[in-house]
């Protein structure tokens, strides 16, 4: 008789340890450490026969019919992958998934839905509302996790909206506690391997902003989906936050419309007023979100404070950020920002978290220390070093096409990018921030 080696797992985040606590050293959850009999069953082990990879590549994906969620999973929903799709209330999840279904359900597929959040005629309302009438999209609200798969058999597609609504008999404890998510999880990953089918499963956000249920969900999924926006706008960004069949680097971008989610074809676009140029401490530059190129303006007022600790005040960009630039600043050019109160905005309600924005910041608050308009036309593209050295950006080429799309067409850059640049611009090229003021200065 084998010998059987029991430890006590942490529901919550997968914490291992051979004897019982009261509470996880590691997450802090109470009485969530239960036994596992871990000896030699390999019935949970998921193993496969000998198969060719190029089989396994072949296994094609789904598209989902919403080309800006395509770009996002890397090309559509991967036969048998597992995805979390995660948001806030009404930010628009349900809305995004019943879209894909429809659209993959009139590609000859059967679609099933299930629902444990919303009544049928609820869903079919919204149905109407998004003009969906396919003959292959099917409904099923709430109930027990193995009834709901076992009626699930013949689905090519499955959406489980949400992961925290439905119970497994096996578990104890009400819908969406950690032991619930956790079996349920299981339960739909095992039956998506199976039949090579995508499975999706929405998953709630608490209030701290992260996933609700247990840490080890995101985990166990193959790839984790970020659905966010601001509820006092229409525009909603998806990304991927984590992902085993593409990239984590592509966003797609929609707007919630009284029909539905649009996906929003010129993003650029959304953010982008033409500036009152004249003043000084107007910089533009080009940030990524992802892949997305969004041209934004950094405006800075600095003026002599009467304090004896200068105030740093910023939207949309971090105050550290301001201090670093305005200390390279001071010793790098001869400046005297360490003086002065410094206001900085980014224009749209934009945050910039980018490096590659770092010269338009430096050149903003130069221009508005020394009172000197920058030229018109002009887009900032590099990032500042501690030594007032300018350095290349990731996607120079992609940042430039932006910046020209909304008539930029003088671009102040590092030295060390390499071209060839369209012959149309003016190219800067700079190997320290002090250059500017040789630039501007004439
Ligand atoms: P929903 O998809 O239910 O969000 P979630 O599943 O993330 O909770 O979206 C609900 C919100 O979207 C609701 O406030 C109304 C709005 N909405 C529209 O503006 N247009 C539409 O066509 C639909 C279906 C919803
Ligand atoms: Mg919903």
């Amino acid at each position: 008789m084998p010998k059987q080696n029991i430890t006590y797992c942490c529901l919550n985040c997968g914490y291992k340890t051979i004897s019982w606590t009261g509470k996880c050293p590691t997450c802090g959850a109470w009485g969530s450490l239960e036994m596992e009999k871990s000896s030699l069953d390999t019935s949970a082990i998921q193993t496969s026969g000998t198969v060719a990879l190029k089989d396994i590549m072949e296994t094609e994906r789904v598209p989902s019919g919403i080309g800006e969620l395509d770009n996002t999973l890397g090309g559509g929903w991967m036969r048998g992958g597992v995805y979390l799709i995660a948001g806030e209330p009404g930010i628009g999840k349900s809305t995004l998934l019943l879209q894909s279904c429809a659209s993959i359900s009139t590609r000859g597929n059967k679609v099933l839905y299930i629902s444990g959040e919303e009544s049928q005629s609820q869903i079919a309302e919204r149905g109407k509302r998004l003009g969906l009438m396919s003959p292959d999209l099917f409904l099923r609200t709430g109930g027990d996790i193995d009834r709901l798969l076992e009626d699930a058999e013949d689905f090519d597609f499955i959406v489980l909206d949400s992961v925290q609504s439905v119970v497994s008999e096996e578990e104890s404890g009400l819908a969406g506690a950690p032991g619930q998510v956790r079996t349920t999880a299981q339960k739909c990953i095992s039956f998506a391997k199976e039949k090579a089918i995508p499975f999706v499963l929405v998953g709630h956000i608490t209030r701290a902003g992260t996933i609700a249920g247990p840490m080890l969900l995101e985990h166990m999924v193959d790839s984790v989906l970020r659905f966010s926006g601001d509820r006092n706008s229409s525009i909603r960004i998806i990304r991927a936050l984590k992902n085993r069949f593409g990239s984590t680097d592509e966003a797609g971008l929609f707007e919630m419309t009284p029909s539905g989610l649009e996906q929003v074809k010129d993003p650029g676009s959304l953010y982008w007023n033409k500036a009152v140029t004249t003043v000084s401490g107007v910089a533009m530059t080009v940030m990524l979100e992802g892949s997305l190129p969004f041209l934004v303006e950094v405006q800075s007022l600095a003026l002599r404070s009467s304090f004896p600790y200068p105030k740093r005040t910023s939207q949309g960009i971090d105050v550290s950020k301001i201090n670093l630039i305005s200390a390279v600043l001071d010793k790098r050019c001869a400046l005297n920002t360490c003086s002065s109160d410094i206001y900085v905005n980014v224009t749209g309600g934009l945050t910039i978290k980018d490096p590659s924005c770092d010269l338009a910041l430096a050149a903003s608050i130069m221009s508005s220390s020394l009172e000197i308009i920058l030229p018109p036309d002009t887009c900032f593209l590099g990032e500042v070093g501690l030594a007032g050295e300018i350095r290349p950006v990731p996607r120079l080429k992609l940042r430039i096409a932006e910046a020209r799309k909304r008539g930029f067409n003088n671009i102040f850059m590092s030295a060390l990018e390499k071209g060839p640049f369209p012959e149309s611009l003016k190219i800067i090229k700079l190997h320290h921030l002090k250059e500017i003021l040789e630039v501007i200065d004439k």
